[in-house]
């Protein structure tokens, strides 16, 4: 969905007009047919409430949508705006209009306010239906351009900005809808190197040799058992200083996890086509980061496979050498994110020796159990980089909260004839997998892990998404970027 700026109304000849309202306050030059229906049909301008109407302008009959953004004082202002404008189009997608024009002029947003309500209309009208072939009319999307009527001065300019962000966040939700017989390790690179190109970002492709030759026997234990090769994938924005040591995200990019040899039951397997949420987030967060040309050094690493059972796979009580050295009693072959990050990890901190990663990955099911689908969960050694993560969450409105970690947790993963093993016991279990990552990470190295099992995919449409993939993390990452990285 595009959007186009114009100073007035009659430009835009939009049938279908939307304004964007502040709670309780109705604005007072409205056509009576619209106030009148509006206060009948109890329309108070909650963030997120639409109430539609029609009156006649020059001999036309107009469709007129008034949208609550809440109230001006409210925390979580931008977060109403965004909501207001995805409540448009949600409900106008597939309404047979194939242009909405949303009047600011009299709106008193300015531009950073009208850019939000912009951004939350592009996110909602996003939806994958590549593999659609039979849908019904009023089924097919008709909504193609938003008209920004009137909007304070510099909204183009606040758009370019958020444009590229949401261009982010719909590339990840692309790499996490897709299913896993087209998005597998190698296509996921292909994926990317083609979305890269012209953005200035560095691509680079570590194949199954050169792991093996840099000794990552945890990585590619988890991809034995597939056909399609493993891939670790480096994505490079160098946007600020020579000299400034680069930032670095780390994804889990299992694009399917069967369990392997321990084996996930039928039920919902299907979802975890969605296992490299974490991996389509720094994927996302890169594009959206290079798009609106960040002052950063960043990396992201994306460690990619698939988890498969087979004649070749690997087996409970295997024993594998990461490439940190450390050796890993394999208990449950279904406990392979940490197996793939753990080597991702040693990785970048030997190649970059970076002073700050981040990882974030769909690494637990006991995360949704204590989270539920509001928050990803954050582990971290290092409690100001935690609390720029909770900030950025708060912001994006990709929000975190936070566990901890101890070496009484640490201690339930050792194993009795290796280094440690790659599960714990059945409580605190997304604790246990935090504290094997922590075994990983080098002393000096602020860390934090994110764990977003509950987050990358909804059942239901929420805020600014549809059912399907979220896009989460590509704009927690974008945010912490900017307000603790740049600048
Ligand atoms: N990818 C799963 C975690 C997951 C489950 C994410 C459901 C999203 C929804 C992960 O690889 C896994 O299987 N974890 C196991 C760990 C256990 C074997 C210690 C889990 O959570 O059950
Ligand atoms: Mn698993
Ligand atoms: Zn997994």
């Amino acid at each position: 969905m595009n959007i186009e700026f114009h100073d007035s109304l009659d430009a835009a000849k939009s049938r279908l007009v939307a304004r964007v309202v502040e709670q309780d306050k109705l604005p007072d030059d409205l056509p009576t047919t619209i106030a009148q229906g509006a206060e009948a049909s109890r329309f108070k301008g909650k963030t997120g409430q639409v109430f539609e109407g029609f009156h006649e302008a020059d001999g036309k009959v107009v469709r007129l949508a008034l949208v609550g953004a809440g109230k001006k004082k409210d925390a979580g202002r931008m977060a109403a705006l965004e909501k207001a404008g995805a409540a448009l189009t949600a409900k106008y997608l597939t309404s047979g209009e194939e242009a909405l024009a949303i009047d600011f002029a009299s709106s008193g947003l300015d531009a950073e306010e009208a850019a939000a309500v912009l951004l939350g209309a592009r996110l909602r009208s996003w939806r994958w239906d590549t593999y659609r072939t039979k849908m019904r009319d009023e089924q097919k999307r008709t909504l193609k351009t938003v008209h920004a009527v009137g909007a304070a001065e510099g909204t183009d300019a606040a758009w370019e900005d958020a444009q590229a962000v949401a261009k982010g966040v719909e590339f990840t939700r692309e790499l996490v809808a897709e299913p896993a017989n087209v998005i597998y390790p190698q296509s996921f690179v292909e994926r990317c190197q083609e979305r890269f190109k012209g953005t200035g970002v560095e691509i680079q492709v570590l194949d199954e040799d050169e792991m093996r030759t840099l000794g990552m026997g945890a990585l590619l234990g988890v991809g034995q058992g597939s056909r399609r090769d493993s891939k670790l994938l480096v994505i490079k924005w160098m946007g600020g200083k020579a000299s400034e040591k680069p930032t670095l995200f780390v994804g889990k990019g299992v694009t399917f996890d069967t369990g392997g040899i321990s084996l996930k039951p039928p039920g919902g397997m299907e979802d975890m086509k969605w296992d490299m949420g974490g991996a389509g987030a720094v994927a996302g967060a890169m594009l959206a980061l290079a798009g609106r040309k960040a002052k950063a050094n960043i990396v992201g690493v994306c460690g990619l496979v698939e988890n498969m059972p087979d004649g070749n796979a690997q087996r409970p009580g295997d024993i594998v050498t990461s490439m940190s050295g450390q050796t890993i009693e394999v208990i449950n072959t279904d406990a392979e994110g940490r197996l793939v990050l753990c080597d991702a990890l040693t990785w970048v901190q030997k190649e970059f020796s970076p002073k700050t990663v981040v990882d974030l990955a769909t690494l637990t099911g006991a995360m949704m159990i204590a989270l539920g689908h509001e928050h990803g969960g954050v582990f971290s050694n290092d409690d100001k980089l935690a609390d720029n993560l909770l900030a950025a969450g708060k912001a994006s409105g990709d929000k975190l909260w936070r566990f901890p970690l101890a070496p009484e947790y640490d201690k339930l993963i050792d194993s009795p004839i290796a280094d440690m093993k790659n599960v714990g016991p059945r409580w605190a279990g997304s604790i246990t997998a935090a504290q094997y990552l922590q075994r990983f990470i080098e002393d000096g190295v602020n860390w934090a892990h994110c764990d977003i099992a509950g987050m990358v995919w909804a059942d239901k449409p929420g805020a600014t998404w549809g059912k399907g993939a979220t896009g989460y993390g590509a704009r927690l990452i974008d945010r912490f970027v900017r307000d603790s990285v740049e600048g």
